[in-house]
């Protein structure tokens, strides 16, 4: 029996709350099938920052290497924001992106149907709402050459972020983005800004020539400023989206929230060896502690993980259905809690998904 190996790194604020649910729903499926799995925790963030001195230590670097996965929780809050960029928590998420040649995040934004009015916009708009964004994540404005700064002898200062991509960076995640639009609607939305910016006509050229390879699928480029607007006035419009970095930051929060909160919404970084899977809130430092903060993302991460990194996807359903039945139910965590649903705690919601998980092998 093959066992794997799972590196854990809950991370900062309610990343350290949130991912032992999303281990313990792990192991319920360990169980029930006699898949092995094997957690090793390790350092990562502001946490590894208090403790060595640095976000990404080289050891925690080494056992995410070894791992068949990373179940990542969040990093960051108010106790390192003074520190200069370079050490920052986040900078640990980034190495680990960069070193692991993580370079398609896949960040789905599906409304459920009972959180429809968790929404802010319109039930009857955001009703329907499915939407797989594929963000480029290991090059554009957060790795360009020249980045840096420099002062001016008059006080003044001038800084720079180069938004730069190669044909090569751009073909490799078209293609993953055409493969998941394959098994989606077929349907694939670029998002640039090719009117303006170089670097964008280069983006479009070569996801026009990768799409030649998919005939299936419909493919469309969107004006990043349009897709913005598109988003939140007709959400249903998107099935598969592709961008680079920085838009898809960006664009990516923005489909989240169409969903109601954002700690319904796991993600996946995929495209090396080592898949890195992570709910897409941060650490909200001010709900932190607390245990109120909803496991949910983070448990959905745990069936992309199975689904994306093991080869698992039956079992990823089972987690899928079962989020949606305790959802059902009437069970809440805060950030969704609304008038005639129970409202429980962080761990109390991880027990009950889990239960519905072993129920579904019974
Ligand atoms: C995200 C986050 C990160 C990013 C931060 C924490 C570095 O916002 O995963 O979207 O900007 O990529
Ligand atoms: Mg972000």
């Amino acid at each position: 029996m093959t066992t794997h190996k799972i590196a854990l790194l809950g991370g900062d604020g309610i990343g350290q709350e949130v991912t032992p649910e999303a281990r313990k729903v792990l192991e319920v499926v360990g169980r029930a099938t006699g898949a092995s799995f094997e957690f090793e925790a390790a350092l990562i963030g502001g946490a590894a920052i208090d403790a060595t001195g640095e976000p990404l230590p080289a050891s925690t670097l080494r056992l995410c290497e070894q791992s068949d996965a990373i179940l990542f929780g969040a990093v960051g809050g108010p106790k390192w924001d003074a520190l200069p960029q370079e050490q920052k928590p986040e900078r640990g998420l980034l190495g680990l992106r960069k070193e692991l040649d993580l370079f398609a995040n896949l960040r789905p934004a599906k409304c459920f149907p009972m959180l429809l009015d968790a929404s802010p916009l319109k039930r009857e708009v955001v009703e329907g709402t499915d939407i797989m964004v594929i963000r480029e994540l290991t090059g554009g404005l957060y790795f360009g050459e020249p980045r840096g700064r420099e002062e001016f002898a008059d006080g003044g200062a001038r800084a720079v972020n180069t938004m730069a991509y190669t044909s090569r960076e751009v073909e490799r995640v078209a293609r993953a983005a055409f493969d998941v639009a394959m098994k989606r609607k077929k349907r694939l939305a670029s998002v640039d800004k090719a009117n303006v910016l170089v670097v964008s006509q280069l983006w479009r050229e070569v996801v026009t020539r990768v799409g030649k390879d998919y005939p299936q699928v419909a493919l469309e480029h969107v004006l990043v400023d349009n897709c913005a607007m598109a988003l939140v006035h007709k959400p249903t419009h998107f099935d598969t989206i592709v961008t680079e970095n920085t838009f898809g930051d960006i664009l990516s929060d923005e489909a989240a929230i169409l969903a109601g909160s954002m700690g319904m919404l796991p993600s996946a970084s995929i495209g090396g060896r080592v898949g890195l899977y992570e709910p897409v809130h941060g650490t909200a430092p001010d709900i932190a502690g607390q245990g109120v903060a909803n496991p949910i993302a983070a448990i959905l991460s745990a069936a992309m993980l199975l689904r994306y990194s093991l080869s698992l996807g039956a079992d990823a359903d089972r987690i899928d259905s079962a989020v949606i039945r305790v959802l059902e139910q009437g069970h809440r965590t805060r950030d969704v809690h609304a008038a005639g649903t129970t409202l429980v705690g962080t761990k109390e919601m991880g027990d009950l998904i889990s239960a519905e998980v072993e129920k579904s092998y019974s």
